[in-house]
């Protein structure tokens, strides 16, 4: 059967891989090497220097292609890498229009690092697809979106933002960290590129830092290859290896993460000590009917205000879990809690995170693959 016809669940495991050319090895060998031998100058077999092009790093690389339906994957050191050189492609006086809720590193990168070399960034409610054509103009270049939103739990309606890129020629890139391919797909939907954070849910296993861009078009992929060597913010071939194993088990990782995250989800709404619960498979998540639509499960990405509570408090909460470990990031299977006020989001100035819900008292939760009877209880002893 041909790898592009492969359901999801198989690609996870076979997309894009087949058994090494030395000695038939079913996972791909770390090649731990900078460089490799050349008979004559350029005669190599396929690989001359672990900056351009590393075996392991290809494997992983095949597989992110793989699994987000597109034809060409690109792994960087980090998910900010990643994202650096998808705004390498722009040119000083271009305009970027970004979700403004967002991972506070993303909107860090784009205001303090690119905007003095003339970018110009709007970050606008994109739940309301009006208000990016608001800000539609001849010098728009990229639309990037994030969905789920980081942390407020805000569901973008891809297949409506990409009609309205490919109506002004603008190119969607979209974050897909928190979805992962296994909740949704966003180039099947229509963008241009998808942006992983795989330290994160492709990881799986918090155990490794990592990014990833994915795309289909072969132009697009040229330019982000030329940047992926030629700034060289690459990842090694241990990592590169930790991800594609991680890779292997998403489909059931996640599968498990979005049960123990409507447990939890539900748990949160009826207890008379919280005030909101954020999980887009809420029916009373505004946004439930678009994710309902273009995701298929609901993840493990809960935030939460509890009622009343100051800073003060939130604090003494995440303080008090024992199951959940206090922690930035997500997506491993070890459940986590943070405070994005003072941890993830502490980088966007406290009027800008609280225009977008971002407030004080509130408490994100990356829900794991434990039993969730124990996450449950956890919570209600730490809530008190
Ligand atoms: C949604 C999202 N995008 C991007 C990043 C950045 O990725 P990394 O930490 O791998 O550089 C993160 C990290 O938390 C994230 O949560």
């Amino acid at each position: 059967m041909s790898q592009k016809k492969l359901k999801f669940n198989s690609k996870t495991i076979h997309g894009g891989q087949k058994p090494d050319k030395a000695y038939g090895a079913v996972m791909p060998p770390i090649y731990q090497t900078s460089t490799f031998a050349q008979t004559t100058p350029g005669g190599h077999q396929g690989f001359e220097y672990s900056r351009s092009g590393n075996p392991t790093r290809t494997a992983l690389e095949n597989s992110l292609a793989s699994i987000e339906s597109g034809n060409y994957g690109l792994a960087f050191g980090s998910g900010l890498a990643a994202m650096d050189a998808v705004i390498k492609l722009l040119n000083p006086g271009d305009e970027v229009i970004s979700t403004n809720d967002l991972y506070g590193g993303s909107y860090r990168i784009f205001k303090q690092i690119f905007e003095k070399y003339g970018i110009v960034f709007h970050f606008v409610a994109m739940q309301n697809v009006n208000e990016i054509e608001k800000k539609i103009n001849s010098k728009t270049r990229l639309i990037w979106v994030e969905t789920p939103t980081n942390p407020m739990m805000n569901i973008i309606d891809v297949k409506a933002v990409s009609k309205l890129a490919k109506q002004h020629k603008v190119l969607l890139a979209v974050d897909n960290t928190f979805a992962t391919p296994y909740l949704q797909r966003p180039l099947e939907m229509g963008a241009d590129l998808v942006m992983h954070s795989a330290t994160k849910y492709l990881g799986g296993h918090s155990d490794v830092v990592l990014g990833a861009l994915i795309v289909k078009d072969k132009e697009l992929a040229d330019q982000l290859y030329f940047i992926q060597n030629a700034s060289g913010a690459v990842c090694g071939p241990m990592d590169s290896f930790l991800v594609l194993r991680g890779i292997k088990t998403l489909h059931v990782r996640m599968q498990r993460h979005s049960e123990n995250g409507r447990a939890i989800a539900e748990f949160l709404q009826n207890h008379p000590k919280i005030e909101k619960v954020y999980w887009p498979g809420l029916d009373s998540h505004p946004n439930h009917l678009v994710a309902k639509e273009q995701m298929n499960d609901f993840g493990g990405m809960i935030s939460f205000i509890p009622k009343g509570a100051s800073y003060d408090d939130a604090i003494k909460i995440v303080e008090h879990l024992n199951v959940f470990t206090l922690a930035e990031s997500l997506g491993g299977v070890e459940s986590l809690a943070g405070h994005p006020a003072s941890m993830t989001h502490a980088s966007i100035p406290k009027e800008e995170r609280e225009k977008s819900g971002v407030v004080d008292s509130l408490i994100r939760l990356s829900v794991g693959i434990e039993d969730a009877s124990d996450l449950i209880e956890d919570l209600e002893q730490a809530i008190g």
